[in-house]
């Protein structure tokens, strides 16, 4: 078939080069032209996808990437993969949906399918975006179906390919023609009878994580009073065969994902006139974490912040990407500067944020502090100059010092 991919970031880019593996003629569109012509060159940030198969699939026609679309590229199927991110009220915000629909009703052709892959409340794809085309476009027979992104940039195990896929539509016909293609590039299709059953669960997925997350973010400051490490109570909990699942705490969640898709949840049943307070308490929670943090490392370590030197390792939200998008160790560096520290960082995947770039790993510090800890670093520079040094990663990976958290 031939696809038109929306949006060439961290789910457009991997599902186009999957589509134009399983053999489609694949166009995988984006309006930021710079990230186009990297993506040309075989550059990419993805770590999914590798600059070599970017080249070859180019090679062989199977895909081109473009910033202008045309009547005579015979699209048949657009899949929609740009960010729905929050608005400063911490609100859905649909511009870059609302854009992208516009782009398709002015190229759609007829009978074509538009499938929506971006994280959005429930409804979206019946309220929002069918109406949308309908309204702005001559095309006829279009059908609608919605096909939620599950990817975890950096996974290893679980991606694009054996990661099961929820799908459903507007119509019969467009749950068979997505079913269709998506069976192409994915092993595992789980089918749902409407979008709105779709849309909720991919929600939910994420919501599970930020409730979970924030309940041991809230326990971690109760068993710092008993004087416990909560990971080795989560780790005995896990013990338990069934019934459990363990989470780990941290300094907060970033991504577009964990932070961002509960308040789409909520957002949704505001709509209907229910105020989720469960969900809005576990968003409230982990976003007050680096304040909490900071707080507890003056008054554990029975410390003043103003004047150390502190290095901050990895300000990505997660070990293996360079996405800074919510990211709680950004709100955690500039919590740590008002209180007078002097910050630097080292994060071999973020070159430069804001005022700061990322500096070799230092050993003259008062305080090394790990965030993110991207499997790259080598902390053997802190291990020889026996820096003090604090573990708040949630992966609970043991580099010998005691955990905080
Ligand atoms: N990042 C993840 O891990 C992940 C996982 C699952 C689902 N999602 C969801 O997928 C969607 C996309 O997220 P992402 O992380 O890929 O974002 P991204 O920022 O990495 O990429 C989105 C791309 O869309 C482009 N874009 C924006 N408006 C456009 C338009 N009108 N036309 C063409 N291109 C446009 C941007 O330039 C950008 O390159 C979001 O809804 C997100 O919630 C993300």
């Amino acid at each position: 078939m031939n696809i038109c991919v929306i949006g060439q970031g961290y789910v457009g880019l991997p599902i186009a080069i999957q589509a134009a593996t399983a053999g489609h003629k694949v166009y995988g569109f984006d309006i930021d032209s710079v990230k186009i012509e990297k993506l040309k060159l075989g550059v990419t940030t993805s770590p999914e996808v590798s600059g070599d198969k970017i080249l070859a699939l180019q090679k062989s026609n199977k895909i081109s990437f473009i910033t202008e679309l045309s009547d005579n590229l015979s699209i048949e199927v657009f899949i929609i993969a740009v960010p729905t991110p929050l608005n400063e009220k911490r609100e859905p915000e649909l511009i870059m949906l609302e854009n992208a629909c516009l782009t398709i009703a002015k190229f759609v052709q007829s009978e074509s399918l538009i499938i929506n892959e971006s994280t959005s409340y429930i409804g979206t794809l019946r309220n929002f975006i069918y109406p949308l085309i309908k309204n702005n476009s001559s095309a006829i027979n279009l059908k609608y179906a919605v096909a939620p992104e599950r990817i975890d940039p950096g996974n290893n195990i679980w991606h694009l390919e054996n990661t099961p896929r929820v799908i459903s539509g507007l119509s019969e016909t467009a749950i068979n023609q997505a079913v269709t293609l998506y069976s192409s590039f994915c092993s595992k299709i789980y089918q749902v009878d409407k979008p709105e059953t779709a849309e909720a669960a991919k929600l939910i997925e994420n919501t599970f994580r930020q409730v979970n997350i924030a309940l041991v973010n809230e326990l971690s400051e109760v068993a710092s009073k008993f004087n416990f490490s909560l990971h080795d109570a989560i780790t005995a909990a896990a013990t338990k065969p069934f019934g459990f699942m363990p989470f780990f705490p941290s300094i907060g969640v970033g991504g577009h994902c964990i932070p961002v898709d509960p308040a789409y949840l909520s957002f949704s049943a505001r709509q209907v006139g229910i105020e989720s307070k469960f969900i809005d308490l576990a968003n409230a929670t982990n976003l007050l974490m680096p304040n909490k943090i900071v707080s507890r490392i003056e008054s554990q370590l029975n410390v003043k912040l103003s004047g150390m030197k502190v290095q901050v390792v990895g300000i990505a939200y997660k070990p293996g990407t360079s996405d800074i998008r919510e990211s709680p160790a950004l709100e955690f560096i500039k919590i740590l500067e008002s209180k007078g520290s002097h910050v630097t960082y080292h994060d071999p995947f973020v070159n430069q944020w804001n005022h700061l770039s990322s500096e070799p790993l230092s050993s003259d510090i008062d305080l090394g502090i790990i965030v993110t800890p991207h499997d790259q670093i080598d902390f053997s520079i802190w291990k020889k100059s026996n820096t003090n040094v604090l573990d708040l990663s949630a992966n609970a990976r043991n580099y010998g010092w005691p955990k905080f958290l």
